[in-house]
């Protein structure tokens, strides 16, 4: 059963904000205002109300934060089960309703016996049922991705449904698996994946039209981050199974743009790998030849996301798109920063910036510009190679981190960095625990805006 679908029918759902409310009463049924009276109901929430036989009649819900993004979603968990139609002609309302409605009903049911059913959302207007389908069905790719067990998503299992959503939308794919990478000249990747026994992999989607301006999009593919030799404690690696969070984001994203047939060119790159314990590991204190042919010394394993990454961005600085942006759990430093529910980004390019931090409003999907402050760059510097790939110091880490990234990007092309948490420490409306999609509606909005 869908959870939302096009239709002209079902339960009549009246939604308020508290200022509506008494003019909305005045203007019911004598029935209507016995039963509000009787069950003292007052004006905010959800009130079922029943017809003369008992049967269920209508349902009215009030709120004072009616246009939030997710206050109307959360109605598909307190309704019964049935299908119900909106009383409203506001298509932002219908759009955020339609949305979260399906996000709040989100559930990660893979390896559950009894899933739970849903009440049904039907709307009248079928492209807003495509639009609202497109932007639930990315989201929860994304969240499906997270959530599952790095044991069922390791590199490969990344490749297959990469391989899917091309195959879906007609796009193409290739991946670079295993010692290939050395040939093909991906050292970094190479040398993170390589103690694990899932070949690490380079994959690589193109899609849209060579007429249409490019846009790239690249996520950290880290299966599991168990630290590499400087092992994490137990606590910090219970659930580093999220640390493909970023590639979950890219392919959550390309299933919108696809999905929403923007008029670009895509390019998703997805360095996938195990960053895993072996006899043939990495180790700290190696240093690393990167695909732009600088030198790395390692000063910690665990910071890995930043090594497979510097490749992939090299590489798609090749083809000179009109914008690079990259999602991935990068930093815990982040985390520090802005706490685990605001995504922060970097960006070479204030223009980009402002229009995302516009897009962030209009999309009501929180996101929070942090500075490549150009004077820790020294903080980069290694004594015995070009750079080192962390900084002992335990200041400012999600800028140095973002600062070695942007030693891989070509300074004329616009370059957006997302540091993500990718995972819901708490439930909120529409948002259960565990993996989550941040920032998504956000740049989905921009490239529509710069593009469509
Ligand atoms: N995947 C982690 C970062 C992370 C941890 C993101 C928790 C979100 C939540 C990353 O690979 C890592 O371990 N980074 C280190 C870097 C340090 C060694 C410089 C970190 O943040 O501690
Ligand atoms: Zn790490
Ligand atoms: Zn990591």
């Amino acid at each position: 059963m869908p959870l939302i679908q096009h239709k002209d029918a079902g339960q009549p759902l009246t939604l308020l904000n508290n200022s509506e409310y008494e003019t909305w009463l005045a203007a019911q049924s004598t029935h209507t205002q016995n039963w509000i009276t009787a069950t003292q109901f007052k004006g905010e929430g959800l009130c079922l109300i029943p017809s003369q036989d008992a049967q269920l009649a209508s349902a009215v819900f009030v709120s004072k934060k009616l246009n939030d993004f997710f206050t109307c979603g959360e109605l598909v968990n307190q309704l019964p089960c049935g299908e119900y139609q909106a009383q409203t002609q506001d298509e932002a309302l219908l759009f955020s309703l339609a949305v979260s409605w399906g996000l709040s009903a989100y559930q990660f049911d893979r390896y559950k016996a009894n899933p739970k059913t849903y009440p049904v959302l039907n709307l009248a207007n079928a492209d807003l049922v495509k639009r609202a389908q497109a932007f639930l069905d990315g989201i929860c790719l994304t969240r499906d991705l997270i959530n599952t067990p790095a044991s069922d998503m390791m590199p490969q299992h990344l490749a297959e449904q990469t391989q899917a959503l091309a195959t879906r939308f007609g796009a193409e794919f290739n991946e670079i698996v295993g010692d290939d990478l050395l040939t093909q000249n991906y050292p970094t990747i190479h040398a993170v994946g390589r103690a694990s026994v899932h070949a690490p992999r380079l994959l690589d989607l193109h899609w849209g039209d060579k007429k249409h301006p490019k846009v790239t999009l690249v996520g950290k593919g880290v299966c599991f981050d168990s630290g590499g030799l400087d092992l994490k404690p137990s606590t910090a690696m219970r659930y580093m199974k999220k640390d493909m969070g970023g590639s979950a984001h890219v392919l959550g994203l390309a299933s919108m743009v696809m999905a929403l047939n923007l008029p670009v060119q895509l390019r998703v790159l997805i360095p996938a790998v195990e960053n895993a314990v072996a006899g043939n590991a990495f180790r700290p204190g190696d240093i690393l030849t990167t695909r732009k042919g600088l030198t790395v010394e390692i000063d910690n394993t665990d910071a890995e996301g930043r090594l497979v990454l510097c490749d992939a961005l090299d590489e798609a600085c090749n083809d000179a798109p009109e914008v690079i942006i990259d999602f991935a759990t990068l930093t815990g430093a982040c985390r520090v920063a802005l706490g685990t529910e605001l995504p922060g980004f970097f960006c070479n390019n204030q223009d980009v910036a402002n229009g995302l931090m516009t897009s962030s409003a209009t999309a009501q999907d929180p996101i929070w510009q942090l500075p490549l402050h150009d004077a820790y760059r020294d903080m980069l510097k290694s004594d015995i190679a070009d750079m080192v790939n962390s900084v002992p110091s335990p200041f400012g880490g999600a800028i140095t981190a973002a600062l070695y990234l942007q030693e891989s990007i070509r300074d004329d092309i616009p370059w957006v960095h997302f540091d993500v948490m990718a995972w819901n420490n708490r439930k909120l409306p529409g948002r259960p625990v565990g993996g989550e999609a941040m920032g998504l509606r956000a740049v989905l909005d921009y490239l529509e805006n710069r593009f469509a």
